[in-house]
């Protein structure tokens, strides 16, 4: 069930107004608003120097197993900071389970990942550049390979004033780089609209809006800066039909419950990715999944954890029919196809004007024999 219908609010004088008057308090659901600038930790500042390392770390396949499954490999900028595809592939030899996610903006969030299972990108960075599926680095190799790369030896030095580079430096650098991947108000329609230019929006994206805090609910759970409440629904999005097709998929599923203890009769069954339930383990928790952010969609897809819908009309079609089987948070809204065509240009004004692409830093060499440091 949806939590709340709203009155249609109509101009972002009145979205500013209900957020002074503080009117969704209550329920804790904020109006969309303009990102402030990203949270920076107290124990991990940034300078420039942190960043541009970061930067290079993110880059650098020698922070995981084969060498080459660095961040970047499943977060392409020219692929909206994803792989662009449903499912992310996985580290050579197995299959990802779940659809790589943007980093753009994952320095607003307070739970990472579909089933938010980390919480702050200083703790997600190993467990990306470690887990099985994705960089499968053991983190006492990644740090003597970063302490036999001279360039990185000093720029650890500069930035963390230690004699040696440490491995979990190395993820305070890319967490800092990550916070600089983040959406320009400037660059945003909806943004511009909300700073005071009308004509930002157009009629289309303006009906969009109507509908997006009113009759089609989406605001309910996408509000706030970021249009994600940060909690978990069980929508009843379709199966990845992979799952049942390709055995490397399948074993993922499998692996995923016995690693993460999940009991025996539903690593047996391997039905389908159960989303929350594997960290939480309670049966309530089957198939919720951390609510997305709505900025940036137009680079970002395909959409959902599995990246099942190929377009934003497909995810508009997919909620007026009231979510899919077995959900638990949507009943069907009524939408025209006028109406349905009018949530997709909000939705699309709520992203850039162009993508956030990035090139690709110089990379150190590690030394050789007679460099080694002693
Ligand atoms: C093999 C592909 C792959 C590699 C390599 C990889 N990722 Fe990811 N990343 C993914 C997938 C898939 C997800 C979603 C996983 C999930 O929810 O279980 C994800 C999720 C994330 C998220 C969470 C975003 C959000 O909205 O919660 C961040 C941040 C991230 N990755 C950063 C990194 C960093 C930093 C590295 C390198 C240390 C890295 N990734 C390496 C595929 C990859
Ligand atoms: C009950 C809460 C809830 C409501 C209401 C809701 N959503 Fe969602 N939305 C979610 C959750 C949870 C996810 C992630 C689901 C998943 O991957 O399984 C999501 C994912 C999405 C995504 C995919 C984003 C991505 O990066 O893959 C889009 C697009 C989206 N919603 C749009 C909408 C629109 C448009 C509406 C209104 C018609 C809406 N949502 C209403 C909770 C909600």
């Amino acid at each position: 069930m949806r939590r709340i219908a709203f009155a249609l609010l109509g101009s972002a004088a009145l979205l500013s107004a209900f957020a002074a008057t503080s009117a969704f308090g209550a329920e804790g659901v904020l109006p969309l608003a303009t990102l402030p600038p990203p949270p920076i930790p107290a124990d991990n500042p940034m300078t420039p120097e942190k960043v541009e390392l970061g930067k290079k770390l993110f880059w650098d396949g020698r922070l995981s197993g084969n060498g080459s499954m660095g961040c970047v490999a499943c977060h392409q900028p020219d692929l909206g900071w994803g792989t662009g595809g449903p499912i992310s592939f996985g580290y050579p030899g197995t299959q990802h389970w779940r659809n790589s996610q943007t980093i753009l903006n994952s320095a607003y969030y307070n739970k990472l990942f579909w089933e938010g299972s980390v919480t702050s990108l200083e703790t997600q960075a190993p467990a990306a550049a470690g887990g099985a599926v994705a960089g499968n680095g053991d983190g006492s190799m990644m740090e003597v390979k970063l302490r036999f790369i001279p360039e990185y030896v000093t720029a650890f030095r500069e930035v963390f004033g230690t004699d040696w580079p440490h491995i979990a430096q190395a993820w305070q650098a890319v967490a800092a780089f990550e916070r600089t991947i983040v959406t320009d108000p400037a660059k945003v329609p909806f943004d511009r609209y909300l700073a005071g230019d009308q004509s930002a929006l157009s009629d289309a994206a303006k009906r969009g809006m109507e509908l997006y805090n009113g009759k089609a609910g989406c605001l309910s759970c996408h509000n706030g800066a970021l249009a994600s409440d940060e909690r978990y629904y069980n929508l009843g999005v379709p199966a990845a039909p992979e799952f049942a097709q390709d055995p490397l998929y399948q074993i993922t599923l499998r692996w995923e419950l016995y690693q993460k203890g999940g009991p025996e009769d539903v690593y047996r069954s391997g039905a389908d990715d159960l989303g929350l339930y594997h960290k939480t383990k309670r049966p309530q928790d089957k198939g919720k999944f951390r609510t997305a952010s709505l900025r940036e969609l137009r680079w970002s897809g395909p959409y959902m954890h599995n990246g099942i819908f190929e377009t934003l009309g497909e995810v508009v079609d997919f909620y007026n029919a009231g979510g899919g089987s077995g959900n638990t948070a949507l009943t069907p809204l009524g939408l025209s196809d006028n109406e349905k065509a009018d949530l997709v240009a909000f939705l699309d004004a709520l992203s850039m004007d162009e993508p956030l692409l990035m090139e690709a830093p110089d990379l150190p060499e590690t030394a050789t024999w007679a460099e080694f440091p002693k």
